[in-house]
This record gives C-alpha cells, structure tokens and sequence, in this order.
C-alpha cells in the first residue's frame, strides 16, 4: 500500500529547533520523528511512502540519503511553493489509481491502521477520517458524525467554547483516488477547509472512525517535550528507541555511552550512544543525545539535549530543548 506524509510545513511554532531542521526530522527521543512515523506505517505493510516537502527539501534527501527507510520504498514529492494540504496530496499523488493512505507529518501516533482500513471497506467510503478526542478541540479540525461514522460536518479550527464534539481530526485518512479529481491541479488548497467541507455538499462518501489509541500533535514546545516522555513511559511500545536497553527501571541506554560510575540517572531517561556523562552529574526526567556531553556536577533536568549539545560541568539545564552545535554553561 501506498502513503502520503504530509512534511511540508514549516513548523513555525517550535522556532528556533525548526530554522535549519524541519519538523519531522527532529528526533523524539533520539529517533527522527518521521522514522517513528515510517515505522508505523510499515507496520500496516505500507511499502512505498511519498514525501510531500516544501520546507527544506535537502534536510530530508540528506537525511535518507537515497531512496529507501528499511522495507519502504521513498519518493519526494518537492513543491515549488507550499500548495496547502489537498493541492499538496493532490501534487504528491500523481499517478496513484488505487486506495491510499495520507498523514499529517507531525502526529505520533500508535492508532490501529488495520481496524481503519477494515472500517473504511465496509462502508465503501470515499475517504475516511481517523477521529481522536482531546480537551480543547479549537486548534483542531472538529468532525461529528453519526452513529455509523458518517461526518456530518467539517469544522477546521472553530472558536473556543464552540465545538460541536471534542472528537477532532487526528490527520490521518484512507482515500480512494477519486477524491484526487476533487482537487484542482497546483493551487494551494486546503483538504480541511475545501476538500472535506465540499464532499459532503456533494454527497461524497466521507467517513470517520473515532480512535481510542494513543496520539499527540507534536507542533507546539510543550506538546514536543511531552512526546518524548510520553515516548519515555512506554505510551507507543518499548523499546522506547531501537537497541535501548534498560539499565534500571525507566533508565534506558542506547550503545556505549561513558557514564561515570557515580552520576546519578533518575527515570524516565535515555542517554544516547557515545554520550559522556560526567563525575556526580544527574539526568533526570531527560533526554541525552547521541554523543552529548554533560559536565562533572551538572545537573539536566526535564531536559532534550540533542546531538552536538554539551553542558558544561556544573551547569544547571532545567526545561530546555536544545539542538546541535551548543555549549550550555549556566541555565
Ligand atoms: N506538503 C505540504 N504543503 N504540507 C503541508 C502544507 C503544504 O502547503 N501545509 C501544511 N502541511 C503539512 C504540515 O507539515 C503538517 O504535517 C500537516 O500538513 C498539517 O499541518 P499543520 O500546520 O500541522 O496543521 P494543524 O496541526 O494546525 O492542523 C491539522 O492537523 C490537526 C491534527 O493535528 C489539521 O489537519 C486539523 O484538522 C487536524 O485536527
Ligand atoms: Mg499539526
């Protein structure tokens, strides 16, 4: 089966991490949050996944550095200028005749893809829509449907306080190729605010399974930070990374980092290959990357410290996501 994952925002909300790396490429717990993603899909046996970019096309080719993650096979669907998110399914989608799936590429997620294609079969929809609940459903796409999962309505983003529903779309659909003639060609359209809403004018058959699993939008600091320790706790299956190993309960270690005998590792962490933890140094509630280095006496706290971070000895880092190519002295 074939997908389309949507990479092409510019994950304006997580500035600066998202300047020279786009989101999707940054790592959830010391994995590129689009590998987890690629892992999931795999998992539905999806073999061929085509990249929808915009924003910083090389970062993903340098990335993957070819054409293949594993067992998917890899294209790159570069758009000129960002063409929303139907004309950008529609762009990326070309020469797709059968049944697909597409994804928002900043949602991590562990929701039965199975159960949604069974779903969508059964009541020969058009397009179906993964549905999850949250508390505040005005950032979201609100979607109440009937008892069969039939949508009733599409409201993208509607003011606080006026939800219909808290189920809210969860950025992942089946469609068939019909719906790719909805969409007109190269314009900047909105599968949201257009594609969606006009089907059901037209009586297109559109579909939404509610979903119980778990699933977060990593697009905010808050909601990022969260991702790793949700990641951490074990909420989208252990190991929390490939090869980490658990040194003791919630310390998790991935290769050969050099810890010193007396640093003090507090659960949930994970400390990345080649990272050098100093003499007395803690690490708590945090995640260290691959070959960080934290100083003698420092103290890392509810922390992502990403490749090419160090912290020098005594230093204080509390609440803080940091990328490449830094010292941090004092926090
Ligand atoms: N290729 C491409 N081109 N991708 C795009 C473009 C574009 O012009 N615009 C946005 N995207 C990608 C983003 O990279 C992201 O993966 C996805 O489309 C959704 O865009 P966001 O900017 O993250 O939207 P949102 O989070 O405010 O809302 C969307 O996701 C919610 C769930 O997280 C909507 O689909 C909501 O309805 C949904 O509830
Ligand atoms: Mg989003």
């Amino acid at each position: 089966m074939k997908a389309v994952v949507l990479v092409g925002g510019e994950g304006t909300r997580l500035r600066p991490l998202t300047l020279h790396t786009p989101k999707p490429l940054l790592p959830i717990a010391n994995v590129a949050f689009i590998e987890r993603q690629l892992d999931w899909l795999g998992r539905y046996g999806v073999t061929e996944v085509i990249l929808s970019i915009g924003y910083l096309p090389d970062a993903f080719i340098r990335h993957f550095n070819g054409d293949s993650y594993g067992e998917i096979h890899l294209r790159y669907a570069v758009e000129d200028e960002p063409l929303g998110t139907a004309g950008a399914i529609r762009f990326a989608a070309d020469g797709i005749e059968e049944r697909f799936i597409v994804c928002n590429g900043d949602v991590l997620t562990d929701l039965d893809l199975g159960e949604m294609m069974e779903f969508h079969a059964a009541r020969k929809a058009e397009a179906s829509i993964a549905l999850t609940r949250v508390l505040d459903p005005s950032a979201f796409g609100v979607v109440p449907t009937r008892e069969d999962g039939e949508v009733i309505a599409f409201v993208e983003k509607p003011p606080a306080g006026q939800a219909p529903t808290d189920w809210i779309n969860a950025g992942t659909y089946i469609l068939e190729p019909s719906v790719l003639k909805r969409i007109p060609v190269r314009l900047n359209v909105s599968v949201e605010r257009e594609t969606f809403p006009r089907m059901l004018e037209e009586t297109g058959r559109l579909y939404a399974l509610q979903s119980e699993g778990y699933w977060l939008d990593i697009g905010t600091p808050e909601k990022y930070e969260q991702a790793q320790h949700d990641v951490l706790l074990g909420c989208v299956g252990f190991p929390p990374a490939p090869g980490a190993v658990e040194r003791s309960l919630g310390v998790w270690v991935q290769g050969s980092p050099e810890i010193a005998a007396d640093a003090l590792l507090e659960p949930p962490c994970l400390i990345g290959d080649g990272a050098v933890i100093g003499e007395r140094a803690q690490i708590a509630n945090s995640v260290v990357g691959k070959g960080v280095k934290v100083g003698a006496d420092a103290a890392v706290r509810d922390a992502i410290l990403l490749e090419g971070a160090s912290v020098s000895a005594g230093a204080d880092v509390k609440r803080l996501a940091v990328t490449g190519e830094c010292e941090l002295s004092v926090v």
